[in-house]
């Protein structure tokens, strides 16, 4: 890539310092702002002005790749204000791997693969946070992942692990008003209460203080059909031992292992032989041709309110992202979590 004449103003969050054994709190960062050439684009690449990013859990993880020349890396929206790609033309509204900076380049090889140009579902009456959560790859995980290995079934019964989170609380919507039984478990009796009065799950609980095979157990007296699984810890075991002939496990999150838990490692396999069992995960990047599809079922039960869905939108300059998102990991927002540091 050369440098053209025309010039922008890019504030970066770089990593400071990496965090040894502690969360990461607002030392280990530090933001710079230069100014630089606007990038000449290699054939295949974009150039996109950030509006909105995305704080998740696994960044820290990948703080190793934050240094002076590379900024933390995230997911975010935003608008191409450069292309050579024909599929994500200038104007465009974007989503997609950025980094923590103002404006950000993205190639055929880092990062486009997993890039969503949102204008075919862009609905101007919501706002743009929703394509970050319950509209966006969230929103699409849920609604793909159910129908491509769920195979539900009016009558059966559902439980979603981490059911309060930006995943769990749409997967038990929709299993819901397709006839299921639902059940959920939250780390809060608050939790617990908001899916079952505000959400309809037909049975909840905190799997922090009670026992979950108990707890699962009592919730569903005919055995579970589906266990949606957002966690990846030994609840596998528990499911594998409750799901019924020809039950399910759609493996789709690891927050177990974001949180430094021991993987799922269940010892009773034997249970899918036995008991005619599937047991498969889902990673959304392979499907992403049925986007529209997505939007033009679920978008407008999100205006009207028949899908309800939780976010929490931090408005500022970049400076502030690295804040919030240490207190972001210490559980102080309420459902998904994004920072605007600009319009569109
Ligand atoms: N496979 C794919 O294609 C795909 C696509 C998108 C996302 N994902 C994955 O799906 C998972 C869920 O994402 P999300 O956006 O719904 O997460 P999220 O909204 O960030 O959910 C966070 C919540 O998960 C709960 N949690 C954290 N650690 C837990 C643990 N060890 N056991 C049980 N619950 C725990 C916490 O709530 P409590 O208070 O209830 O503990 C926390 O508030 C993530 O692992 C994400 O990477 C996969």
């Amino acid at each position: 890539m050369t440098a053209s004449n025309n010039q922008i103003s890019n504030t970066r969050v770089l990593v400071a310092q990496i965090p040894e054994g502690v969360a990461p709190n607002k030392s280990h960062f530090r933001t710079v702002t230069v100014t630089e050439d606007k990038p000449e684009l290699e054939d295949g690449a974009i150039f996109v002005k950030n509006s909105v990013l995305s704080l998740d859990p696994y960044i820290k993880y990948d703080f190793s790749s934050g240094n002076e020349e590379s900024p933390v890396a995230g997911f975010g929206l935003g608008k191409i204000v450069d292309s050579k790609n024909p599929a994500f033309p200038v104007g465009s509204t974007f989503f997609g791997p950025v980094r923590w900076e103002s404006y950000s380049v993205l190639t055929q090889d880092q990062g486009l693969g997993e890039s969503i140009n949102l204008d075919a579902g862009l609905d101007k009456d919501l706002p743009l946070s929703v394509y970050n959560g319950v509209l966006g790859l969230s929103g699409f995980t849920v609604w793909d992942s159910l129908k491509r290995l769920g195979n539900l079934k009016k009558g059966e019964t559902i439980y979603i692990s981490s059911a309060a989170g930006t995943l769990g609380l749409l997967a038990g919507q929709l299993a819901k008003r397709q006839g299921l039984r639902v059940i959920g478990s939250a780390g809060s009796d608050e939790k617990v209460a908001y899916l079952k009065n505000e959400l309809g799950f037909d049975a909840a609980f905190n799997y922090k203080t009670q026992d979950r095979r108990a707890a699962l157990t009592e919730a569903a007296p005919q055995g579970l059909d589906i266990y949606y699984d957002l966690v990846f810890d030994d609840t596998v075991d528990i499911a594998l031992d409750l799901l019924n002939p020809h039950g399910r496990i759609i493996s789709v999150g690891t927050l177990a292992l974001h949180q430094g838990q021991e993987p799922a490692a269940p010892k009773n396999l034997i249970n899918i032989l036995m008991k005619q069992l599937r047991y498969e995960g889902y990673m959304v990047y392979e499907y992403f041709d049925q986007w529209e599809s997505f939007w033009k079922e679920v978008t407008p039960l999100v205006k009207n309110g028949e899908i309800k869905f939780a976010e929490t939108v931090i408005e500022g300059e970049l400076d502030i992202v690295a804040e919030t998102y240490s207190r972001f990991l210490q559980g102080g927002y309420k459902g998904k979590v994004s920072v605007k540091i600009a319009d569109l």
